[in-house]
């Protein structure tokens, strides 16, 4: 029997050219597992009315973690007309499969480094290495939204709060209400991975990244918590940002942060700028850690333009399988991965087209298995 059981979820588009790079390195690396795959993603939607089926969650549960790689999302207007016609108008409602899997399976912590490899040409600087730590099932994006909203709902804004007065008059089916949700568990939760992580791996500071000034109750339960929990962390700073100057700092002096801390949407902005700082979405690794589940994902999306071209960047899936190699506890095949996706970046024969190059996705896999075997 395998050591391991990986659910393998290679999802629509260049998922599947990204999972096949990603399973060359796993082989050359001797990484002992049985991969199971699964259904997800636009076809699943269109033909069952259900990009996540069932029968892929329950899989899912039987498998030690789970490396996926991209599906397409459309709003859900656009995805109700591309369901099959006999489904139509039968109440499915079209979900992201990717923001559900992180909910059912309480993945509540995605982290994001963001590392320049010496000799990317894409690098702002060749001195930043960056982790994003981005709360994973709340806020913003928790899914709790309106449109219309509810009479009694916006009676009840109004009644506990005179800022909310000012919509009493405006016609229910004009206003959209989206709800901004943060638990201090949660906020704890997210700090807490942070700060473990910068003291494991010997980082000198946390910025945890909100606007408190204005958002005062979700942003400030946030940076309340920091606070408390910086306390236990004596050799490490708590730097506070808002969103909005971080997003010029990322840019101006991206080499003094070291770790960012953030909720779910303002994580989800600053992990693709910081993505960008390295080389783009081609180089963007995240893993979705759970108490008792993870999942490990390139942050890009399936990028129509490129399916079928075997064209794309594969590093971003190969440090996201790194990322779950960490995660089993294979410390020493994370490491070789890691320098020898180092070493195929710093010679840089063999480049996709983002870097300039001509290889294929197949042949950056090759070259950076070469160096794993
Ligand atoms: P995208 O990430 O798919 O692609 C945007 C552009 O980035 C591409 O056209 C390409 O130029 C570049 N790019 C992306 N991955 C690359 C790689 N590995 N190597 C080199 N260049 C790369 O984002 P887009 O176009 O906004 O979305 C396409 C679809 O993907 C949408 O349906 C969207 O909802 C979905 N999506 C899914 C995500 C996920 O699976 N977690 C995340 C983001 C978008
Ligand atoms: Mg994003």
């Amino acid at each position: 029997m395998a050591k391991h059981r990986i659910a393998w979820l290679p999802g629509d588009g260049i998922g599947m050219d990204v999972l096949n790079a990603a399973k060359i390195v796993l082989d050359a690396l001797g990484f002992d597992a049985e991969y199971v795959p699964g259904d997800v993603g636009w076809e699943l939607w269109c033909k069952e009315g259900n990009p996540l089926p069932d029968r892929t969650i329950e899989m899912l549960r039987k498998t030690d973690c789970c490396l996926f790689g991209a599906i397409t999302s459309k709003p859900r207007d656009e995805a109700a007309r591309e369901l099959a016609p006999e489904l139509r108008d039968k109440g499915f409602v079209y979900f992201s499969p990717i923001v559900r899997l992180r909910q059912l399976f309480n993945l509540h912590t995605n982290m994001r480094p963001c590392k320049a490899f010496k000799g990317n040409p894409l690098n702002l600087r060749d001195d930043i290495d960056i982790v994003v730590f981005r709360e994973n099932t709340e806020g913003l994006y928790s899914g709790i939204e309106f449109h219309p909203v509810p009479a009694d709902i916006m009676r009840l804004f109004a009644e506990h709060e005179p800022k909310a007065r000012r919509f009493i008059d405006v016609p229910l089916q004009d206003i959209a209400v989206t709800v901004r949700l943060f638990t201090r568990n949660a906020c704890r939760s997210i700090v807490t991975q942070a700060f473990e992580y910068a003291k494991k791996h010997n980082r000198p500071n946390v910025t945890v990244v909100e606007k408190p000034n204005v958002l005062r109750e979700t942003g400030g339960l946030l940076v309340n918590e920091a606070r408390k929990i910086a306390r236990d962390y004596p050799g490490i700073e708590l730097w506070e940002t808002n969103i909005d100057a971080m997003c010029m700092w990322l840019v101006k002096n991206p080499q003094i942060y070291s770790v960012l801390c953030a909720g779910n949407m303002f994580g989800d902005i600053i992990s693709d700028l910081s993505a960008q700082l390295v080389g783009g979405l081609g180089f963007a690794s995240s893993a979705n850690i759970g108490d008792d589940y993870a999942l490990f994902e390139p942050t890009h999306g399936s990028a129509p333009k490129y399916v079928g071209m075997n064209k794309v960047n594969p590093m971003a899936a190969l440090l996201s399988a790194k990322l779950m190699l960490e995660y089993l506890k294979e410390d020493e095949m994370a490491q070789v991965l890691e320098n020898a996706v180092g070493r195929v970046i710093a010679e840089g024969k063999v480049r996709t087209y983002d870097m300039g190059g001509s290889a294929s996705t197949t042949d950056v896999a090759d070259e950076v298995a070469r160096f794993c075997r």
